[in-house]
């Protein structure tokens, strides 16, 4: 049963041992200063024990100022032997497991710790950022991914997802004047530049570099849009960008949608909003397609598969079977059950996760946030909380 779930695959010129991608998932449980803390290392550890072929760092900033939540973590040079030490318990759990790390700057989405920084001129409560900041910015992200190799990181996820940054000047709604806004050459600009750089500066041949993508933020002007004042879901753009991505010799692309402050719905369907994981599907198809199609040589990782619970893994062998995907990623599935492929595969029982939004009610209050509905320390914190 579901053998193709747990085929090996290639990535770039490492062997994930299965097509299982633990998304990246913010805990908000680091130490002072931004480094993993001990619990921090042993939700990582846990991920490691469940085996699932790829996990992915949740969220991490790249600057002290670009944090979007208190117990965020930050990846600089004062951090580095937290994360060696994070990637080192990893390793020594599953040698086989590949470890990504995101890396991110929340842009508009920051949570205030310091000023919350905009790429939009007028944005209310926001300051607006100018071209030499955006320049360091693109430094910082290209600092980090270095440092993600000198951790021992297999790779790292460029988010360019959910409303961030990353996203934010990606969109047609980015009508800068300057060299950042504006054309979808100058939009790109920090993807294709960072990139570039990364690649020249890099170590090992192996290091593998993807991002994640809304493929469609929900919001006019958003990404997936056909022009700065269109709501309605285009995606002509947004697979230009991915066309890109494969031109730049970037290794896969991460496909999600929405921006979870304002079309939450979109990126983690709840159980009243589940089928709207269904356009995920349909987001991930497509991509693939036109990817094979075009003889473009990216791998391709679908999102949102918790809202499936127990058929997920039957979802998955058909979107594998059919071609529609190279990987399969589940976010909440991995706080509700962190063992979930090594427990499939042995036919162990599951605790599937039941879209009650509890992790994300602990996340936005700035809480450590996890799972209230299996694991006793996140249902204690929720209970303190209402
Ligand atoms: C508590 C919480 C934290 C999240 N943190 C991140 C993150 O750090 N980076 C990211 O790209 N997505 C993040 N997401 C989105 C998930 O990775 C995933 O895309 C979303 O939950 C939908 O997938 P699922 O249905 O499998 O949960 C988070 C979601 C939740 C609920
Ligand atoms: S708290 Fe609810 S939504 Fe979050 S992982 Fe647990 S069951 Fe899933």
């Amino acid at each position: 049963m579901y053998e193709n779930l747990f085929k090996s695959i290639e990535i770039k010129s490492n062997t994930a041992a299965n097509h299982f991608v633990a998304q990246a998932m913010e805990g908000n449980d680091g130490a002072y200063g931004g480094s993993p803390s001990e619990r921090t290392i042993n939700r990582y550890r846990q991920l490691a024990r469940g085996r699932w072929g790829i996990v992915v760092v949740e969220a991490i900033s790249i600057l002290d100022s670009s944090l979007a939540r208190i117990n965020g973590m930050i990846l600089n040079e004062k951090n580095l032997d937290g994360f060696k030490r994070l990637v080192e318990t990893f390793k020594t759990e599953n040698p086989l497991g590949i470890i990504f790390f995101q890396l991110t700057h929340s842009g508009e989405r920051s949570g205030g710790f310091s000023d919350i920084t905009t790429l939009t001129p007028n944005t209310q409560g926001c300051r607006y950022l100018s071209s030499d900041e955006l320049e360091q910015i693109k430094d910082a992200f290209i600092k980090s991914a270095l440092l993600a190799e000198a951790a021992g990181a297999d790779g790292i996820d460029f988010k360019m997802c959910h409303g961030y940054l990353g996203g934010e000047i990606l969109r047609p709604r980015n009508t800068r004047p300057d060299k950042w806004g504006g054309s979808f050459e100058n939009r790109t600009r920090l993807l294709r530049e960072t990139v570039s750089e990364i690649q020249d500066r890099l170590k090992s041949k192996r290091f593998i570099l993807g991002s994640r993508l809304s493929l469609y933020e929900g919001i006019r002007g958003g990404c997936g849009v056909a022009g700065a004042d269109e709501l309605i879901e285009d995606l002509s753009e947004m697979f230009e960008v991915i066309r890109l991505m494969d031109t730049l010799g970037m290794d896969y692309v991460n496909v999600s949608a929405g921006i979870p402050a304002l079309t939450g719905a979109i990126t983690r369907p709840t159980e009243p909003s589940k089928h709207l994981a269904l356009h995920h599907l349909r987001y991930t198809q497509s991509v693939k397609q036109m990817l094979q199609q075009e003889n473009l040589h990216l791998r391709v990782i679908g999102s949102a598969y918790s809202a499936y619970k127990e058929n997920a893994p039957e979802i998955m062998e058909e979107m594998l079977v059919k071609g529609y995907t190279d990987f399969c990623g589940f976010g909440r599935q991995t706080f509700a059950d962190p063992l979930t492929p090594q427990k499939l595969r042995a036919g162990e029982k599951i605790n599937w996760c039941l879209l009650c939004s509890g992790c994300t009610k602990l996340m936005v209050s700035q809480r450590n946030d996890g799972c209230i509905v299996y694991n006793d320390y996140y249902k204690a914190i929720i209970k303190q909380a209402t």
